[in-house]
């Protein structure tokens, strides 16, 4: 081991030893003791997740790194107050739950499902400032620190904004429980749902058949007995929550000691990670991190280097445990194949035992020609295809994907087989932060995968071979 890595290691930790080092990101509350009361009030919360949960979800993504599973994680890039609605919640889980049955058939393997909820309000951003028509205003940085509107009123930082923040994550997270385990997650009723959007999509007839497999594929478990009267697992399912680690003030205030295992757990997620802006190897943020003991994500952009990001595996991971790191690819189309096979190389030749997932939103972000920030699917498929490509020529196995998207049929992101076009975009723009996918769209998606994971395992072949 290295010798800068064992210095490291003897530093002492605890939940606030973050505050003695550089921090990017932060808001600029008018009233520090404000955001002391509120921490400190949140302190005495009950916590939003269980540690023991967090470990079975370490342990579900250990398979993934071992090549046995696969992950899915999405959901909003910013949750807000004002898209707070349990039908909201319900259509993210379904359409989630969906992609994970189209993509465990195909793959022959458990997905692992992870949603982008249940506390992912806080957003980092290139510019602290904004400026309009000669007016400036610190940036909006998510429904837990101001409000979208630009308004000096709004864009103050205001820390009550946590305690709402926290309130709609522990109701969102008791609704996506009931769904979880009280039958709304059949596996026949998710079918049902993949076979009336079938019907209804321009391309539903690629993959009809696929459709068609499953359905066959129920009817025989069924006359063999195999039901979900009979067996709980077709009728349950698990589900975690996660979302970036951003405002540690808050993030300390959920960090608690198991007491099964002595150690500090995060319980404001399942599942945290640590922005492409805030990864720092010195730096506050992967300080806080590095304590707990939840699943962790690193989001890696264009500007990472080998060496970076072996010392951040290193130091968050020392142990090496599988499922404690999942690296999420977020290069772009058009830089993944020079960028990833580098560090795919790096991390292999350290052995180093992480989950590799891609994210295909963040590098594919473009301004339309109407001004709308926006994404195109085929840049997005793009560069799901070159992931897939580049770890199948490099023996590694392409662990999952990082989405943002909704149940919601918005039209935030170009493309797909409803042809969304620059004039379509403004009928339904609703994110506070980045365009999403909408549900027809995140659901075509996982059809795309599957015919690639599908055609992996039966020939063996990659991703791209099956386009
Ligand atoms: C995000 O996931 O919304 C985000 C800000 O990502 P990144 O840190 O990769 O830019
Ligand atoms: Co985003």
């Amino acid at each position: 081991m290295r010798v800068w890595f064992l210095e490291y290691a003897t530093v002492s930790w605890t939940p606030s030893s973050w505050r003695e080092k550089p921090i990017r990101q932060v808001p600029e509350y008018p009233d520090p003791a404000e955001l002391a009361a509120v921490e400190a009030r949140l302190k005495s919360h009950p916590p939003l997740v269980f540690a023991g949960e967090a470990r079975n979800l370490r342990r579900a993504l250990a398979q993934v790194a071992e090549g046995k599973a696969f992950l899915l994680q999405g959901g909003d890039c910013a949750e807000s107050f004002a898209e707070f609605h349990p039908d909201n919640i319900r259509d993210l889980f379904r359409v989630l739950l969906q992609m994970s049955v189209v993509l465990t058939f195909a793959a022959a393997m458990p997905v692992v499902k992870v949603g982008r909820i249940a506390g992912q309000f806080a957003k980092p951003r290139s510019e602290p400032f904004e400026r309009q028509d000669g007016v400036e205003l610190p940036s909006y940085r998510g429904d837990c620190v101001n409000g979208p509107e630009f308004t000096r009123e709004s864009r103050t930082p205001d820390p009550q904004r946590l305690m709402q923040a926290y309130a709609q994550s522990a109701a969102t997270l008791n609704l996506l429980r009931a769904f979880a385990s009280g039958g709304y997650a059949d596996l026949h009723n998710v079918h049902r749902w993949t076979l009336s959007f079938i019907a209804g999509n321009a391309a539903g007839e690629r993959y009809q058949a696929l459709a068609g497999r499953i359905g066959e594929t129920l009817d025989f478990m069924e006359a063999c007995g195999i039901t979900s009267a009979s067996v709980p697992q077709l009728r349950t399912t698990d589900f975690y929550t996660s979302h970036e680690a951003l405002l540690l003030g808050y993030e300390q205030a959920l960090t608690r000691i198991d007491s099964t295992s002595g150690d500090w757990y995060n319980t404001s997620a399942h599942m945290l990670w640590i922005g492409d802006r805030t990864r720092q190897l010195d730096g506050a943020h992967v300080e806080f991190c590095r304590g707990i003991k939840n699943p962790l994500g690193i989001k890696c952009g264009p500007g990472i280097e080998e060496d970076e990001l072996l010392r951040l595996i290193a130091v968050l991971n020392p142990d090496n445990l599988p499922g404690r790191i999942t690296l999420i690819c977020r290069f772009g189309a058009d830089r993944v194949a020079d960028r990833l096979p580098r560090l795919i190389r790096a991390v292999s030749r350290e052995g180093a035992k992480v989950v590799w997932s891609s994210d295909p939103m963040h590098g594919n972000t473009i301004k339309s020609q109407s001004g709308y920030k926006t994404r195109p699917f085929d840049r997005i498929l793009k560069e799901i295809r070159s992931f897939f490509e580049i770890h199948g020529a490099e023996g590694t196995h392409a662990g999952g994907v990082h989405f943002e998207m909704t149940g919601q049929n918005v039209t935030e992101c170009l493309g797909g087989a409803q042809a969304i076009s620059d004039q379509d975009l403004s009928s339904r723009y609703h994110t506070h932060c980045d365009p999403r996918l909408n549900a027809s769209q995140a659901l075509e998606l996982a059809f795309l995968m599957a015919e690639a994971l599908r055609a992996e395992r039966i020939n063996g072949r990659g991703f791209a071979a099956s386009a």
